[in-house]
């Protein structure tokens, strides 16, 4: 029987809260199907590993990671623990030490999911946002010049380099390429008068090689006011990582919060294991309470099912989230309900039974 083997990094907050629950629907996934299997290794690296141990993550963290052939990861950051050391060490680390560029994150509106804009069509919201997700403004490149002095002065470099940059504004012309939409790209130039000036000319280039897709470009100020107006215009989006980071969480509100909101990192390649994690971060606020919506880090492994190409059972479970929202019964509290995290887990994995036709008697 083939074998998937996936490191699990649930991390901090709600992130082992949420992974928990995904962990059963890829589980019960498999059980239907038969023919493969899940062996997850849950490593506890994250903020409370650093207080214990001063790493986020073991020294040889990456060697190990590099075995396994997916990482499925909750959330990293928690109060206590400084946002740039947690992240660099432990998130930011893995998506750039396995070159995982390619962030998939879409924002779909699901059947029955709440949308905040008024008069607006569930096809209306179906947008793919591809995002580069190994440098430019997240290169961690800078300086902090006399510090304290008077005159401190902080530099904070991006960097964009033409292998970056082609890399990810030709993998997103293949998707719309493949999928018959139009690719939208969102940068800066009127005001980044390197990087985004330096992004333009690349899309423009590497247009020319795609004369089948139709294309728009956007600044990003006027695309984050055309995402609440008029979502309908995008559908393939391709940004830099910062822009990406940040019109991600527009878009998860605009299809239904940021609980429902997934991701995946991507090394296309596949030298390198890619990692499925949902967008949002560990909640300290709602953390330790159980109430955290679990449909985003289902949606994530429903990513996983894809990459794996599996893309019938990507799709089943995320049939069995629209039951789940079309329903309404079982929700947690970002969404009206009055429901647990495990709860709304379960009713997804009832759901997805349901759906592949099977009921597996539970071992
Ligand atoms: P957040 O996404 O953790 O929370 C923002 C708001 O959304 C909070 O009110 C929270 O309760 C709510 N929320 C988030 N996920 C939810 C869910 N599944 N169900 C219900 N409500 C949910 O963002 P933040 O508060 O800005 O960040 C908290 C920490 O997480 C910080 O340390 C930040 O750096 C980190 N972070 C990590 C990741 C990641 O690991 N990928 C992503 C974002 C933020
Ligand atoms: C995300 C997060 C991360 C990012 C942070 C935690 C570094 O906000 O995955 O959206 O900015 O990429
Ligand atoms: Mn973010």
């Amino acid at each position: 029987m083939k074998t998937f083997k996936i490191a699990s990094i649930p991390g901090d907050g709600i992130g082992p809260e949420v992974i928990r629950e995904g962990i059963k629907i890829l589980t019960k996934t498999a059980k239907v199907d038969g023919t493969f299997q899940f062996e997850f290794t849950e490593f506890p690296w994250g903020c409370e590993y650093y207080t214990k141990h001063g790493v986020m993550m073991d020294d040889d963290g990456m060697d190990k990671l590099k075995e396994f052939d997916a990482i499925y990861l909750g959330a990293v950051g928690y109060p206590g623990v400084p946002d740039h050391i947690s992240l660099w060490d432990l998130l930011l680390r893995i998506r750039k030490g396995f070159d995982q560029y390619v962030n998939i994150r879409p924002i779909t509106l699901l059947e029955a999911a709440p949308c905040p804009l008024k008069d607006t069509n569930r096809e209306d919201v179906n947008m793919l946002f591809i995002r580069e997700n190994s440098e430019g403004e997240y290169a961690g490149a800078g300086d902090w010049l006399f510090k304290g002095k008077e005159n401190e002065v902080v530099l904070q470099n991006g960097v964009f380099s033409r292998k970056g940059t082609e890399r990810i504004i030709r993998y997103a012309f293949e998707t719309a390429r493949k999928e018959g939409k139009t690719l939208t790209s969102i940068s800066k130039g009127n005001a980044l008068n390197y990087s985004m000036v330096f992004w333009d000319q690349v899309f423009e280039e590497v247009s020319r090689e795609y004369p089948d897709v139709r294309t728009a470009s956007y600044l990003v100020d006027a695309a984050a006011m055309l995402m609440i107006k008029d979502p309908k215009r995008f559908e393939v989006v391709v940004t830099s990582n910062l822009f990406g980071d940040i019109l991600t969480d527009l878009g998860a509100a605009i299809a239904g919060g940021i609980g429902l909101a997934a991701g995946a990192n991507i090394n296309p390649e596949r030298q390198y294991p890619s990692m499925f994690e949902p967008i949002h971060g560990s909640a300290p606020d709602i953390a330790g309470q159980s109430i955290a919506n679990p449909l985003a880090a289902i949606w994530s492994a429903s990513q996983m099912m894809d990459f794996f190409g599996y893309e019938n059972y990507g799709e089943n479970i995320l049939q069995a989230i629209e039951k789940v929202l079309l329903d309404g019964k079982v929700l947690t509290t970002d969404m009206g309900g009055t429901a647990t995290t495990e709860q709304v887990g379960n009713q997804v994995v009832s759901y997805l039974e349901e759906i592949l036709g099977q009921r597996v008697v539970e071992k």
